[in-house]
């Protein structure tokens, strides 16, 4: 399988198909070029009878930094035509089991997306965080729909409106974890994880995924939908443009001139 960009590398071993963000330079920071790479590669492995399994990885200090914010500021979309909906929902609808294996920062979607991931693996010094408050944004990625349901609403409402930092140990009591390794085993745990499932019937893999997804699948895309919207709309706004403005500068953001 092959992928269609640098930066997003694609091999398939056991049956198992890695996908590997390759951006060291920019903390594996997400361009539209590297969604889409994901998201055709997503769409292929769903139908490819060669794949039963899939582990998502990043490269030794970042598993990704999230949406690249130069992309963001230069105006790219993200709106239900654009790379990024793509990935998410390729994710969303993937059939066969998704396994991340987190090492580095896991900031932004680095994080929400291991809410559509059926086994998430980091390892101990692992970082996460949701910064999109901090951005000027908005959460993503039905985010606000799944953490409180996972989390319940006091933690939900601390990891998304305070956006801090937060480490391996706080993402597993949480759940967003469902294992914390020793550095430098994320992938080889993940790899053992893969390689099980996808040695187990198939049919029944893919329907208990299915089954177990059901609760939260109409209501998820709504919520994808909707906080697309919003975080388009906030990509054009006054708090963001200072925010990532800030960042590129490396300066804290002021948002004290805001109504
Ligand atoms: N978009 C664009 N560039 C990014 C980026 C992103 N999301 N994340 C990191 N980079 C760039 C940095 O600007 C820096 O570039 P430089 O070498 O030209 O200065 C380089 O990648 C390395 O990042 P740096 O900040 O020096 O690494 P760090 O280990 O100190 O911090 C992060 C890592 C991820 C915590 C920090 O880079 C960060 O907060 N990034 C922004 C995350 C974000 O807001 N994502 C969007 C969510 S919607």
């Amino acid at each position: 399988m092959q992928s269609s960009c640098a930066e997003i590398q694609a091999q398939v071993s056991d049956r198992v198909l890695e996908i590997s963000i390759q951006r060291p330079e920019r903390k594996n920071a997400l361009n539209m070029a590297m969604y889409s790479a994901m998201a055709v590669l997503l769409r292929d492995a769903a139908t490819d009878p060669g794949v039963r399994a899939v582990i998502v990885t990043g490269c030794d200090g970042a598993f990704t930094s999230g949406n690249d914010l130069t992309d963001f500021l230069g105006g790219s979309a993200s709106g239900e035509d654009s790379p990024v909906f793509q990935f998410m929902r390729a994710l969303y609808e993937f059939p066969k089991p998704v396994v991340a294996a987190v090492s580095g920062v896991a900031v932004g979607i680095g994080t929400t997306l291991l809410l559509h991931c059926d086994l998430a693996i980091a390892d101990e010094h692992a970082v996460f965080q949701m910064p999109f408050v901090n951005l000027g944004l908005c959460p993503e990625y039905a985010s606000s729909y799944l953490l409180p349901r996972i989390m319940g609403h006091a933690k939900a409402s601390e990891l998304l409106l305070l956006g801090r930092k937060f480490d391996a140990q706080t993402a597993a009591n949480v759940n967003i974890l469902n294992e914390v390794v020793y550095s430098g085993e994320t992938l080889a745990r993940a790899r053992e994880y893969a390689r099980e499932l996808a040695a187990k019937a198939p049919e029944a893999v893919r329907l208990t995924k299915k089954l177990l997804r059901q609760g939260i699948h109409a209501r998820g895309l709504e919520f994808i939908r909707e906080e697309a919207g919003h975080f388009q709309q906030r990509l054009q706004s006054e708090e963001f443009r200072e925010a990532a403005t800030a960042f590129m500068e490396k300066r804290p953001a002021d948002f004290s001139k805001f109504d």
